[in-house]
């Protein structure tokens, strides 16, 4: 193998630029040519494919975002789409590939891969912490960090106010980012959607905590079964029925998946990247580098975006104990 390119897609997250780094430092270190591919499949459809230097990739570990951007791409879910994508991959020569990114990215390698027959090893881009295969994805402690301070904010105003608040937080399906930062901020409540959310608990924990506590916080995940923040808000509202208390909503949104990244997610992007280079070297694909217990695992593409990752149990256990 000489030329390999790398590329970001889905929903960017901070640690992104570090795994890049990584994986083009990694590649020019074992004599590669490395290659970026811009705002992910769309580029490689559209042949948006320039050469990195080592340079290319100075000043960027902590910066969120991504140098390369990224893109939700429809067209590459076509055949002629993933057609042109080869077509452009293989006019540059490119022989091997380093996808960046969550579940959707890893189902269009899957199925390339499963077509063209180019290796690609993948590394867990996204701050939903939802992929098997890696105990974080990069982004996910930034993002939690940001989701932390921001209910820490909004704690002091709680506060002030004697007001319950419900923050919304990011993770599509998955509550992990629900769960951490419900955690370090103190939330009284935490509703992810792995667990089913009983309402009528809810409302009477309230209300017993309102002998103790005068304000609140509880963390909803966007993906939470019984909907968004705000319909849940309106419906404790309509079963607490005390004029006195005040309600509000805040929902975080983009803010969790910007900023610069952790120390956690640089270290995590740059190990990813490293093995994802290095796991092409020794002939993997079709896989994720991800790392478990402090050791570089790969894992197929179909058990990363076929398995489920469980919340901890023990986490769940201690947001109830301690929010007594
Ligand atoms: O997957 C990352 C994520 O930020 C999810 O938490 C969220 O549901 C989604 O992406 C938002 O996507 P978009 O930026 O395309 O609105």
């Amino acid at each position: 193998m000489k030329k390999i390119a790398v590329f970001t897609s889905g929903g960017d997250s901070p640690g992104m630029n570090a795994c890049i780094r990584a994986a083009v430092r990694t590649g020019i270190y074992k004599g590669l040519d490395v290659f970026g591919i811009y705002r992910g499949y769309e580029g490689m459809i559209e042949g948006d494919i320039k050469r990195l230097h080592s340079h290319s990739v100075s000043n960027i570990i902590q910066r969120g975002g991504t140098v390369l951007k990224s893109a939700r791409s429809m067209e590459f879910k076509t055949p002629e789409g993933r057609k042109k994508a080869f077509e452009n991959l293989s006019a540059h020569g490119i022989e091997g590939l380093v996808a960046i990114g969550g579940d959707g990215t890893f189902t269009g390698a899957k199925v390339f891969y499963e077509e063209f027959g180019i290796p690609t090893v993948g590394c867990p881009g996204t701050i939903d912490n939802d992929i098997y295969g890696t105990d974080y994805t990069i982004g996910f402690d930034t993002a939690v960090n940001t989701a932390l301070e921001a209910i820490d904010k909004i704690r002091d105003t709680a506060a002030a106010h004697d007001r319950i608040f419900f923050i919304e937080v990011m993770g599509r399906d998955a509550g992990f980012i629900a769960v951490e930062s419900g955690i370090g901020g103190g939330a009284e409540f935490v509703m992810v959607p792995e667990t089913q959310t009983d309402l009528d608990a809810v409302v009477k924990s309230l209300k017993k905590l309102r002998k103790t506590k005068t304000s609140s916080i509880i963390v909803v995940a966007e993906g939470d079964d019984l909907g968004s923040a705000d319909v849940i808000m309106k419906l404790v509202k309509e079963k607490i029925q005390d004029p006195s208390k005040e309600f509000k909503v805040t929902t975080l949104g983009h803010i969790q998946r910007g900023g610069n990244p952790t120390a956690r997610d640089r270290v995590l992007g740059s190990r990813c990247g490293m093995a994802a280079v290095e796991g092409l070297l020794s002939g993997k694909t079709n896989c994720m580098a991800g790392i478990m217990n402090e050791q570089v695992v790969y894992t197929p593409f179909a058990d990363c975006i076929g398995l489920p990752k469980p919340l901890n149990p023990d986490h769940l256990a201690l947001i109830d104990i301690l929010s007594i």
